[in-house]
């Protein structure tokens, strides 16, 4: 068995009289692979919007790599190597595709303003294994022949895998993705599934995935666990079949859904 990697314990967080995330424990190995899911409003993104700091929780604490990363900044966590997607699409709307990437991988630059400016060698070689690199993340995502679109240009699927590639321009170790899948249809879900275990498999990333269609859920996680949340707290850990048929979840959750797919974000 690899190391644990992530450890959430007892976290809590309150927003005014909400109790968003209600004593939530988990724990990952590194390489792992896991999936989150619950009913709208229970505390998904939340608990990822704890683990990259965007706020602090009531009580509880998140330990990575062996240490506390509880006050970190954003810029701090990136480089302790975590990196999110977002379930509403955060890219830069005018830019290239492939300046979406690069961007990303500048986001941990490794040379001064002052070698840019007078273009050290050593800043040169860096920027062509800078773009080096954005292509090849482009290729990994099945995008390279959309580098040069905008990426408002792009559709929606599309724009859900260059995220990912530009999550992963951060070279991290875990990588937390809010609904990859949202708003994709049936075939694109498939495709999406293939790539998710395609980079699981290949890149090493520890990985949550928060997700709402079913079917990716399952397969995705047909050899781990899924965690399910429901009104901030876990109400069931297990295997897809497991969850597939424990009541509570089926009660609080699973019942309401029609062919897998979610209703409230189709
Ligand atoms: N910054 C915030 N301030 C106040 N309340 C918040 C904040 N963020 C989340 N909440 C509340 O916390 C609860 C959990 O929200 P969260 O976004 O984590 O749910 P979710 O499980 O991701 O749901 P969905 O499946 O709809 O994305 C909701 O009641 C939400 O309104
Ligand atoms: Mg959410």
């Amino acid at each position: 068995m690899s190391e644990e990697i992530l450890s959430i314990k007892n976290l809590t967080v309150d927003f005014g009289g909400v109790r968003a995330v209600n004593d939530v424990s988990l724990s990952l190995r590194k390489g792992e692979f896991i999936g989150l899911i619950g009913p709208n409003g229970a505390g998904k993104t939340t608990i990822f919007n704890l683990i990259t700091n965007a706020f602090q929780p009531t009580s509880g604490e998140i330990i990575f790599k062996g240490q506390s990363i509880l006050g970190k900044s954003p810029d701090q966590i990136c480089r302790l190597g975590i990196s999110r997607t977002f379930q509403n699409i955060r890219l830069f709307p005018q830019m290239t595709a492939y300046e979406n990437v690069e961007l990303g991988l500048h986001s941990t630059p490794r040379y001064s303003l002052a070698e840019a400016f007078i273009r050290t060698p050593r800043a040169a070689r860096i920027e062509a294994e800078t773009r080096k690199r954005a292509h090849e993340l482009l290729e990994m995502v099945n995008l390279s022949q959309h580098a040069n679109a905008r990426a408002s240009s792009l559709p929606y699927g599309l724009q859900r895998r260059l995220e990912l590639a530009r999550a992963m321009a951060t070279s991290p170790e875990l990588l937390l993705l809010d609904e990859p899948a949202a708003g994709m249809n049936e075939d694109e879900c498939k495709e999406l599934v293939q790539l998710i275990r395609q980079i699981h498999n290949t890149m090493g990333y520890t990985m949550i995935m928060i997700e709402h269609h079913m079917n990716v859920v399952m397969d995705l996680c047909r050899d781990s666990l899924i965690y399910v949340l429901n009104l901030g707290s876990l109400l069931a850990v297990g295997s897809p079949a497991e969850i597939q048929n424990n009541p509570d979840v089926i009660r609080a959750y699973l019942g309401e859904r029609k062919n897998g797919r979610d209703n409230a974000h189709a």
